[in-house]
């Protein structure tokens, strides 16, 4: 019966007519019964290409890595519901789920993890050149530009052991490089990473601590870290994988990819929106605290204010990561024993937009970067450094997508078309005869 049912949709096309062409497109279904029709004969047979700024309705590959339905709020991760995984997952498990396929055993999680211990360290050199970047540096640009940097150390032709061991150095080092982004900033001397620690407490660590003194690590604190980085972890094709995608589409090695992946991340409309948030909750709280007249700011067309953290390109219902956030938000501050204004001026704006004509019927709903934001500021990790954390949570996403991609048979350099609009043939006008 399955297969009766499967093989009538494969059936599937759509007809197309054009200008006296035509020509039959077949429909490809995805296992959620997602359907998408083959645009490959389109151009060929009929003379058109598809117009779609933004990739509203483009889909750019065939994935079997996560799930998401926008409108239900579902995510799940290799079929696993991202609400299960943020319970009782670790980041390297999901680290292993999302590069893998399948959950890790005991054994394969061990030996993951030690193989990773092996690589935390950053060659001394990269002292040499983190003191040739400005004190003032903002981290992402850092980041990406260390990235970039380790494929000038590991030059290896990328064979598939050779892939492996990118890999495996990529998840090693990017705490690493993210902590020492930090310090650069800040000024202190850069922390060696130390293998007995956990994947994330070694973050911690790194981050915080300064050679004159132990630094006690709060389990819970790297506990409330290691699941915003699950939350993170992948998101299909997002402006970030997609760029990943898109460079390593060329046969530019992966660390050169997730570099691109880290700058596209870096922008205020995608990874960047959870700096945005607190600089937007800060400035509510030094005005005057109004929650409602922001929310009239970000409705007023002719202002520039946004509700940041609201509104998403898929979800047009409640965000499912953000609806995990916003209760570990509350357990986290009120563990940590800190009144937050920003948590209250948060929950008041999104009571106010839930209630909102304008945010409801335009479907924006919080997203993740509503609360991650005012976690990150409990736990005491500077504004500036939110994106880095989130860089941190989603490189075994944009990994297993660039290994997804470099696997898949289908396999193409990624080259969009356009439709041009600029000035038609004419002929070059010598400088003395132009206006
Ligand atoms: C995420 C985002 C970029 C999605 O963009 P998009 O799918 O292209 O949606 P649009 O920008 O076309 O928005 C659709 C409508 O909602 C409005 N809108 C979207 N997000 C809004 C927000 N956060 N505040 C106020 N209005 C918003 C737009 O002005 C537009 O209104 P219009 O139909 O009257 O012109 C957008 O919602 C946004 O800028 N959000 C704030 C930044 C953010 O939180 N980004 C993190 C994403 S995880």
């Amino acid at each position: 019966m399955a297969t009766q049912a499967m093989s009538e949709k494969l059936q599937q096309e759509v007809e197309i007519h054009f200008e006296g062409k035509s020509v039959k497109l077949p429909v490809h279904r995805g296992s959620e019964d997602e359907a998408g029709m083959d645009l490959a004969k389109l151009r060929s047979s009929t003379g058109l290409i598809t117009f779609d700024p933004g990739y509203g309705n483009t889909g750019a590959c065939k994935s079997a890595i996560t799930y998401i339905d926008g409108d239900q709020g579902i995510l799940r991760y290799r079929g696993y519901p991202i609400e299960e995984l943020a319970e009782k997952s670790t980041f390297l498990e999901v680290a292993w789920l999302l590069l893998q396929g399948e959950l890790p055993t005991k054994a394969e999680l061990a030996s993951f993890s030690a193989e990773i211990k092996q690589h935390t360290m950053l060659h001394e050199d990269f002292k040499r050149f983190f003191s040739a970047l400005p004190k003032d540096a903002h981290p992402m640009p850092v980041c990406a530009a260390t990235v970039g940097a380790l494929a000038t150390y590991y030059q290896d032709p990328e064979s598939e052991r050779q892939i492996h061991s990118s890999v495996i150095r990529l998840l090693a080092k990017m705490p690493t490089i993210a902590a020492c982004s930090y310090k650069h900033c800040i000024g202190q001397p850069f922390m060696y990473p130390r293998n007995e620690l956990d994947y994330t407490s070694n973050f911690v660590q790194m981050m915080f601590a300064t050679p004159c003194e132990d630094y006690p690590i709060d389990p819970a604190a790297a506990r409330a870290i290691d699941l915003l980085m699950i939350l993170h972890a992948d998101h299909e094709q997002n402006c970030s994988t997609s760029t990943v995608r898109l460079v390593g589409s060329s046969q530019a090695p992966l660390f050169a990819s997730i570099s691109a992946g880290i700058s596209a991340l870096w922008g205020s409309l995608h990874g960047g929106a959870n700096q945005k948030v607190i600089e937007m909750l800060e400035h509510i709280a030094r005005e005057d605290g109004s929650a409602d007249k922001y929310v009239a700011r970000a409705k007023d067309k002719n202002d520039t204010a946004r509700l940041m953290g609201f509104g998403h390109r898929i979800y047009k219902s409640y965000d499912p990561r953000a609806a995990v956030l916003k209760k570990t938000c509350a357990e986290v501050i009120g563990r940590l024993g800190k009144s937050s204004k920003l948590l209250e001026i948060a929950m008041r704006l999104e009571e106010i937009a839930l209630k909102d004509e304008y945010f409801v019927s335009r479907k924006l709903y919080p997203n993740v970067d509503f609360y991650s934001g005012v976690i990150f500021n409990a736990l005491g990790i500077p504004t500036n450094m939110f994106t880095v954390l989130f860089t941190m949570g989603r490189l075994p996403g944009w990994i297993a997508h660039w290994l997804e991609m470099r696997r898949d048979p289908d396999f193409r350099i990624g080259r969009p078309r356009q439709i041009y609009t600029g000035a038609t043939k004419r002929p070059y006008v010598a400088i003395e005869r132009r206006g």
